[in-house]
């Protein structure tokens, strides 16, 4: 019997600017290329899992316009259960402006629209389906608020809780105690520490701080270089797959999708993370955030 995955957390379309570098203060340059490609770490990371074969469903506020009907559509294409996917009656769907140099190494502005709107109620009624030993996944791109009503319920129903704390931010230690896999990046890391972590040690570091205040598996991406991870019983580091990468956008969405995958399969964690890095360079060999994400047979 496979987990089920409840996915909480935004759908934004991104306005994609390919060009060879990123402008300086001040400076206009010509850039190569551009595209709009659906996004935004909820619904990336669900499509993730969702294509990998994962059994998933999304909260999430879509807006009142033709980006938001396009998601509606996306959702039923990937087979993600919608049911509590609402649309705004005021707001436009969230926007990305995503600027992607030649190394693929991006900056995002995003708006959020529509996903401001989603409300406490709506996760209460969402909780209403979710059991013990469900997967319930989030960001930190959702109200703050919000996020932390989410943590506190899916710890009162004993569901595994995967937080990436994308955007990053310092958390409080109530929220933290009790997360099951927190999966930050060397940014985000530091950000929830108070410090600058750089080296492998220094991320252990970090790691082992972040474990001492009840993470229960502390995972930290680290782009190319892998991922790591510290759970009480060694910190392990596991190295990225070398590629070529084209643009990253997403590559933390597809390993998020990937360990809930891999969890809802009931999979030991060092191999779901094995698993999560392989897809995440998969994914960086192409554009956009979605339409990169792999499906099973493209593994
Ligand atoms: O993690 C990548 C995503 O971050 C993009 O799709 C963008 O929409 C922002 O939410």
């Amino acid at each position: 019997m496979y987990r089920k995955i409840y996915v909480i957390g935004t759908f934004i379309m991104d306005l994609v600017v390919k060009s060879d570098r990123m402008p300086n203060k001040g400076e206009t340059i010509v850039g190569i290329d551009y595209n709009v490609y659906p996004g935004g770490k909820g619904i990336n990371q669900a499509v993730a899992a969702a294509r990998l074969g994962g059994d998933v469903s999304i909260l999430g506020k879509v807006g009142n316009d033709e980006y938001g009907k396009a998601f509606l559509k996306l959702l039923k294409e990937e087979n993600i259960d919608h049911k509590h996917v609402y649309t705004s009656e005021k707001l436009r769907n969230g926007i990305g402006f995503i600027s992607v140099d030649s190394k693929g190494d991006n900056r995002i502005v995003i708006v959020l629209g529509a996903n401001k709107e989603i409300t406490k109620e709506n996760v209460e009624y969402y909780f209403k389906d979710i059991k013990k030993g469900d997967i319930v996944m989030t960001q930190l791109e959702i109200d703050f608020e919000l996020v932390e009503f989410i943590i506190e319920k899916a710890k009162s129903k004993e569901a595994i809780i995967i937080l990436n704390p994308a955007p990053g931010r310092k958390l409080k230690d109530s929220i933290l105690n009790g997360i099951d896999y927190l999966t930050p990046n060397e940014v985000e890391l530091n950000m929830l520490i108070d410090k600058t972590h750089n080296s492998i040690d220094d991320i252990e570091i970090g790691a082992k701080e972040l474990y001492s205040k009840g993470v229960k598996n502390v995972i930290v991406t680290l782009g190319e270089n892998g991922a790591c991870i510290y759970n009480g019983k060694g910190f392990k580091h596991f190295s990225g797959n070398i590629v070529k990468a084209i643009d990253t956008t997403g590559a933390g969405d597809a390993f998020n999708g990937s360990l809930a995958y891999m969890l809802s399969k009931e999979k030991d964690v060092f191999e779901s993370i094995q698993f999560a890095n392989k897809v995440a360079s998969i994914v960086v060999t192409k554009n956009g955030a979605i339409p990169s994400m792999p499906k099973i047979t493209e593994l």
